[in-house]
């Protein structure tokens, strides 16, 4: 357990106000948090007596704060140390889903434990596993080869310098091993000095982030497993952070709930593929509110749908991200 982690921070759940409004009208049932990172959507439905909460996470430290919510709601809450891409293992009766919750990406405790490496200040060993991991990004860095460094923080990270970065790593790592902090000076001695809004690194340390976590394959899975989980009627929200992410949701939710092919010549309308229904198309932002009391959560973004149809076909989703999905099995 890191001892940076304590129970009294802070915390901010990301755009939990406008979470409660979408999934409160279906109160009374079970509603699966597949990002239970310190339990604040958790906590939240648990408010209500006549909710049941199953959450899960990848990363074991959170037992500390399932455990402490588990004694308050012992017969409402169970969690499951697994990833969401595995949630199609979980024993629940899918008639009592009500709703089905990602809030995506790293959590704050994970970025201020200096020892996990999201940070830029992270000391030491290059890290950034979320948990139930193959390898590390110390075995990225000091094993790719320049051509798969390039192709990850191209496609991952959209880093103009890419080329670069990663030429410039298969140099010093010749020299010594590559820690957290020498990665970030690699990075600064390519871009140089700008006074950009963000940090230097931070195009580079997502693309990481997401090759070492394979959080690409993670959120597809997760997101057609959630489908076939949850009942006719019932919801699945996701909140993103970064602009891949929200790709792969727009698509999973505008897709599938839009009659496409309307054109006379090509009148073959699918309407099997029709399986959601969709509110709002335009994504849910935070508040002005919300961002000055979290300025973190600026780039978060609350999509969701509601489940109208058993027949799911995500072929097509499949095949759109397949690019994205095929650099996740880079080898080094
Ligand atoms: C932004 S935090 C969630 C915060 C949470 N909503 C709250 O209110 O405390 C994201 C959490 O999701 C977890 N996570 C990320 N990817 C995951 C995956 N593929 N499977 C399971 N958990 C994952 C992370 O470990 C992290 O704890």
């Amino acid at each position: 357990m890191s001892a940076t982690i304590k129970l009294e921070d802070k915390h901010f759940p990301v755009l939990l106000k406008e979470l409660i409004s979408i999934i409160s009208p279906l109160y009374g049932g079970t509603f699966l948090d597949c990002t239970f990172g310190q339990g604040g959507y958790s906590k939240k439905i648990l408010e209500n007596k006549n909710n049941k909460v199953i959450a899960i996470d990848r990363d074991k430290n959170v037992f500390l704060y399932a455990n402490q919510i588990q004694k308050k709601y012992a017969h409402r809450f169970y969690f499951q140390n697994i990833r969401f891409s595995e949630i199609d293992s979980i024993k629940v009766k899918s008639k009592d889903l009500k709703a089905i919750i990602f809030d995506l990406g790293y959590s704050t405790n994970q970025i201020k434990d200096l020892k996990r490496g999201f940070s830029f200040k992270s000391t030491g060993i290059l890290n950034m596993r979320m948990g139930i991991n193959n390898f590390s990004c110390h075995d990225v860095i000091s094993g790719m080869s320049e051509k798969n460094l390039y192709t990850i923080f191209k496609h991952y990270g959209d880093e103009k310098d890419s080329k670069r970065i990663a030429k410039k790593i298969i140099e010093i790592r010749k020299l010594k091993i590559i820690n957290t902090q020498d990665l970030t000076k690699i990075i600064d001695s390519v871009k140089g000095f700008k006074k950009y809004k963000i940090n230097n690194s931070t195009k580079i340390f997502q693309a990481l982030r997401i090759f070492v976590n394979k959080e690409i394959s993670e959120l597809i899975k997760g997101l057609i497993n959630a489908f076939n989980l949850i009942p006719v009627g019932g919801i699945i929200a996701v909140v993103t952070f970064h602009s891949i992410e929200d790709k792969i949701v727009k698509f999973f939710f505008k897709n599938y709930s839009e009659v496409k092919n309307t054109s006379r010549y090509q009148p073959n309308v699918n309407k099997n593929s029709i399986c959601f229904s969709l509110k709002r198309k335009k994504p849910i932002t935070p508040s002005s509110e919300e961002l000055k009391k979290n300025p973190p959560s600026r780039s978060a973004k609350l999509r969701f749908a509601i489940k109208t149809n058993d027949e799911g076909n995500f072929e097509e989703l499949i095949q759109k991200f397949k690019k994205l999905t095929d650099i996740e099995e880079l080898q080094f």
